[in-house]
């Protein structure tokens, strides 16, 4: 019957056998999945293996240090962070489009993953060593059954999708996780000894923050959102919703400002809106009931120690009609 150190062992010995000496790349999202998938390989081919990771300047607080850290320091993966924010906030400026966001983000991903592999290829080819042949991919086995799905399956993908590599460039895919559901690749990811922050992760999108601010999506306006977020976060966790709540976006409403007071002083803030959703699957999903007392104690905190922001809404939203994230 199932257990995880028996995927572990099959899987390695079936990585091991379809990449024999050559040299492997895999791209790590912050996610579940992509973490997963790089520490089995790993596990199956050591240094054959360099996992990249785009920082892309909208993801949540302390996400790149865990990777850098921990994830790095407990799974021994070699790991190449790009360090891409400037470019993507370039990009992204003036822009307020919800598809035109996740547009230029999905290029700009690409073309940073694609800088370093061509890097790493020509370093290959340069020192005479193995060649890379191959790019790791975290496909679960719902992906391959209805392959589509959500809108976030489809994005998850065109992200790290072998489509949107360069021709000039022969990847064969690694999937060691083809055969999993969800559950079973934390079990795996545990046994592999992946930070736990990361494998009980909620599910986060691709475009990151960017697709949570609504409006142009400015450094400052992340760094806003950015610790809005964390004390959210850091409550629901403390208050032991986790695990009832399948994911909860913190929305800045950017473009809007209402007028508030504080001290002897008026304010005139944004809102910060709370999305906290119960659901199975993502297709549809209902607004959690957080008990009032969790709701208040993140209000006072994020109007009390987030500047800017001076008011805390909750989204009591069903999908239909609403999605789960704002834009
Ligand atoms: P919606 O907002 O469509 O979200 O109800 C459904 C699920 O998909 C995630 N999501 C995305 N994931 N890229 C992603 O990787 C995206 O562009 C994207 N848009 C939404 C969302 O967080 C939820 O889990």
């Amino acid at each position: 019957d199932w257990n995880s150190e028996n995927v572990i062992e099959t899987q390695v010995a079936r990585i091991r056998e379809q990449v024999g000496s050559a040299r492997v790349i895999s791209a790590l999202s912050g996610g579940v999945d992509s973490a997963v998938s790089t520490a089995l390989v790993h596990r199956a081919v050591g240094d054959q293996l360099t996992a990249v990771f785009v920082d892309h300047g909208l993801l949540r607080k302390g996400e790149r240090e865990q990777v850098e850290r921990d994830y790095v320091e407990s799974t021994g993966v070699r790991l190449i962070t790009v360090d891409a924010a400037g470019t993507f906030l370039r990009h992204l400026e003036g822009v307020t489009d919800p598809e035109q966001k996740r547009k230029i983000i999905g290029r700009e991903f690409i073309r940073a993953f694609e800088k370093v592999q061509r890097d790493l290829v020509a370093e290959a080819a340069a020192s005479g060593g193995e060649p890379v042949k191959f790019l790791v991919q975290g496909t679960l086995y719902p992906d391959v059954v209805e392959s589509g799905g959500g809108t976030g399956t489809a994005n998850i993908k065109s992200h790290h999708n072998v489509g949107g590599l360069p021709e000039d460039l022969d990847f064969e895919l690694v999937e060691p996780l083809r055969t999993l559901f969800k559950d079973e690749v934390r079990a795996v990811g545990r046994e592999l000894g992946v930070p736990e922050a990361i494998v009980s992760r909620q599910p986060f999108p691709g475009p990151g923050l960017g697709i949570r601010i609504v409006g142009e999506v400015t450094r400052e306006r992340l760094e806003i959102l950015r610790e809005a977020d964390a004390i959210a976060r850091a409550e629901l966790t403390a208050a032991g919703l986790d695990g009832e709540i399948w994911q909860c976006p913190v929305v800045l409403l950017a473009d809007v400002r209402s007028v508030g007071v504080q001290g002897d002083g008026r304010t005139y803030g944004h809102p910060i809106v709370l999305r906290p959703v119960s659901s199975e699957d993502a297709m549809t999903a209902d607004w959690t009931r957080v008990p009032f007392e969790v709701l208040a104690r993140i209000s006072n905190r994020i109007t009390n120690e987030v500047r800017e922001v001076n008011r805390v809404v909750l989204d009591v939203t069903s999908k239909p009609p609403g999605t789960i994230e704002w834009e």
